[in-house]
């Protein structure tokens, strides 16, 4: 069992090599000034064509502004479809409880729903797809926004400060929105989605190709000082909680669960051309599986959906680094 790991763990590692190598290419003080360059002056020719948002939608933005995040729900948000997201979605959460219940999931700290089960509900991956949704991504990343589908994780409250339960900053873009649904109650300890809104010593840089990942104990001591309350918003709520995070810009973390398991379902949001592509689609589904969901939506909905048709030929070479 452990070699059957080490083996996976190496396989991992060559298979990153490609993305890690562009991810630093992409970090040379000559390439990454004149991206820079070009993403500020994209942003400034879209700034005429940004939409105009309801005071409620406004306000989700000016949070991820101010602290990278906005918690709402989904009775305020009152989007379409959203009855049948939730009767799905929870008899799903309550399946996947139920083979948690029986041990099925034993060693395992996250598990991820299927493509396959999700196939069977496209209702839960196209529900993000409506106007107002994109309207409060595209105004925040000032950019119109590409729709990376979801991950819908069954996190088990083993404790464990593992994987994404570390603080960490995701790196598929400059700028990017989770829309987090949490389809169980979320208190202190079953594993809240936490925001970091302090810097520190090498937070703004990448170690090699990514941000230092860090223990609570190993930012403490970076930061010099046991987290203040001020420090972190911990994103806690009923079930039905909707959060919006932008986990490109901030430090961030799934709190480790240590008393009930917690599902939830996270949407994941950059712009149309991602500034690192190969780190994207850390989903489930295959690209014609992509299109499948693509189909009969709006024009708009569509190339949110099929943003990987906007990444340049060379970057679109670089084989993705999935998780
Ligand atoms: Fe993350």
């Amino acid at each position: 069992m452990k070699q059957t790991t080490l083996r996976y763990r190496a396989l991992r590692r060559v298979r990153s090599l490609p993305a890690e190598t562009a991810s630093r290419l992409l970090g040379m003080p000559a390439i990454s000034r004149k991206l820079n360059k070009a993403y500020e002056k994209a942003r400034a020719a879209h700034r005429p064509r940004l939409p105009k948002l309801s005071p409620l939608d406004m306000e989700i933005v000016a949070g991820l502004e101010k602290n990278g995040v906005y918690i709402t729900s989904l009775e305020k948000l009152a989007l379409p479809g959203t009855d049948a997201l939730w009767t799905s979605a929870t008899d799903i959460a309550n399946a996947y409880a139920l083979r948690a219940k029986k041990g099925e999931f034993a060693g395992e700290y996250t598990v991820q729903v299927g493509a396959e089960d999700m196939m069977r509900h496209p209702h839960i991956v196209r529900w993000p797809l409506d106007d107002r949704i994109l309207n409060i991504v595209e105004t925040y990343l000032g950019l119109p926004a590409g729709y990376d589908t979801l991950n819908f994780f069954y996190t088990l409250a083993d404790g464990r400060q593992v994987a994404a339960r570390r603080w960490h900053r995701d790196v598929e873009d400059r700028r990017m929105v989770k829309v987090i649904v949490y389809l169980h109650d979320v208190d202190m300890d079953t594993g809240p989605l936490e925001v970091l809104h302090r810097s520190f010593p090498g937070s703004d840089t990448l170690d090699g190709a990514n941000f230092p990942v860090l223990t609570q104990e190993m930012l403490e001591e970076r930061l010099g000082t046991t987290l203040d309350s001020g420090d972190v918003t911990t994103c806690t709520g009923r079930a039905g909680t909707v959060i919006f995070a932008d986990v490109a810009s901030h430090y961030h973390r799934g709190r480790p669960a240590i008393a009930r398991d917690r599902c939830a379902l996270f949407y994941n949001f950059f712009s149309h051309a991602p500034l690192r592509p190969f780190f994207c689609e850390r989903h489930l589904f295959s690209r014609e599986q992509l299109s499948e969901f693509a189909k009969g939506q709006t024009a708009r909905a569509r190339d949110c959906m099929l943003w990987h048709a906007n990444v340049p030929l060379l970057a679109r070479m670089v084989p993705c680094a999935r998780f």
